[in-house]
């Protein structure tokens, strides 16, 4: 099995969630191909570490790679925000535990860039899917074709910050009136027709941001950070500890607003509604700013130069329940 994905900030990673027992609980809310996990598992020999993953494909890479820690690893396939409260419901019922360490490592792998074949990046001509989980919906194929034009420039906008969006929803609305945008190499082409000059020469690709957007809202990706973390938060042991590593601006705010909030620091801003999560001050901040990578992680692994690391730990006196 060719592992494709380095796991980022892992010594940073490591270095701030360290677990309070010898046999603490911690889950991996993105196991990914198990990277982190395998860290996490090989230094402390009694750890048990459940891992999430909404991708199946994935899911089977992580769990032949954990195969020698197996008595101690357990796997649940779904969607983060769907499984912190599950996993909820089980303890209410007298079932499962509370994690003592919990970890976000956002967004994709590079697997699914680079062996998925499920159109996550332009690099190849690949079905314009971007699904994570291949039975949800809707795919990218199904918002270029069946949102509005102002949806799609919403979309392109908000969650892509492209400043051409509207001339990109245009182009895309106008070309799939004469045929289908059915892959990746559609899709590019239709961005780079329709953005001036001098766009294409710039420092990213012209479709960059395209992508990057509709992939967000294909998986609610910030919907469902905001969610799970949110829920994650809840579930955590008194004491226990949370890392969340994010690889853009917009994830980040989530992430910042919703620990501050929980901290009882709240920026109170209108944008994110962060006032339902408002109570007594349950955290504190272990990183007043968040960690990024080092010269040389950053050489070594492109990846890594947008990620950034918030941690907090829930008080060991604060009543288990923020609200999930
Ligand atoms: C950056 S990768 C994690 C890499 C992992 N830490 C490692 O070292 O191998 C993010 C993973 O989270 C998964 N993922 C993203 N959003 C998710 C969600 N809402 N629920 C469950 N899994 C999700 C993706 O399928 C991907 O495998």
């Amino acid at each position: 099995m060719a592992i494709v994905h380095q796991p980022v900030l892992l010594e940073e990673v490591l270095s701030f969630l360290v677990p309070p027992r010898a046999d603490s609980l911690m889950v991996d809310a993105t196991l990914g191909e198990g990277g982190h996990a395998a860290a996490f598992l090989a230094k402390y020999p009694s750890l048990r570490y459940l891992g999430l993953d909404a991708d199946p494909v994935i899911q089977a890479k992580a769990r032949e790679r954990l195969a020698a820690f197996a008595p101690r690893v357990s796997f649940r396939l779904g969607y983060f925000d769907e499984l912190f409260p599950a996993l909820a419901a089980e303890l209410a019922e007298g079932r499962g535990e509370r994690p003592d360490l919990v970890l976000f490592d956002l967004g994709i792998s590079m697997h699914h860039y680079l062996e998925s074949g499920r159109g996550f990046g332009f690099a190849k001509a690949e079905a314009l899917d971007m699904r994570l989980d291949p039975s949800s919906s809707p795919s990218a194929a199904d918002l270029v074709s069946q949102e509005s034009e102002e949806e799609l420039a919403r979309i392109i906008y908000e969650y892509g910050e492209e400043r051409l969006s509207r001339r990109i929803a245009r182009a895309i609305v106008e070309a799939r009136s004469r045929s289908t945008i059915a892959t990746t190499a559609d899709l590019a082409s239709i961005v780079e027709s329709a953005v001036p000059a001098a766009y294409r020469h710039g420092r990213i690709h012209p479709a960059t941001r395209t992508f990057q957007a509709l992939r967000i809202a294909t998986n609610d990706e910030l919907g469902r950070a905001r969610r799970g973390i949110k829920a994650a938060c809840a579930l955590l042991a008194p004491g226990g500890i949370i890392g969340v590593i994010s690889f853009h601006s917009l994830e980040d705010r989530i992430v910042k607003n919703l620990f501050r909030d929980l901290a009882g620091r709240s920026t109170q801003r209108p944008d994110e509604p962060i006032q339902e999560v408002s109570g007594p001050v349950e955290f504190e901040l272990l990183l007043k700013k968040p960690r990024e990578a080092g010269p040389e992680e950053a050489g070594r692994n492109p990846a890594s130069r947008s990620a950034k690391l918030r941690v907090a730990r829930r008080l060991a006196g604060g009543q288990a329940g923020v609200s999930a």
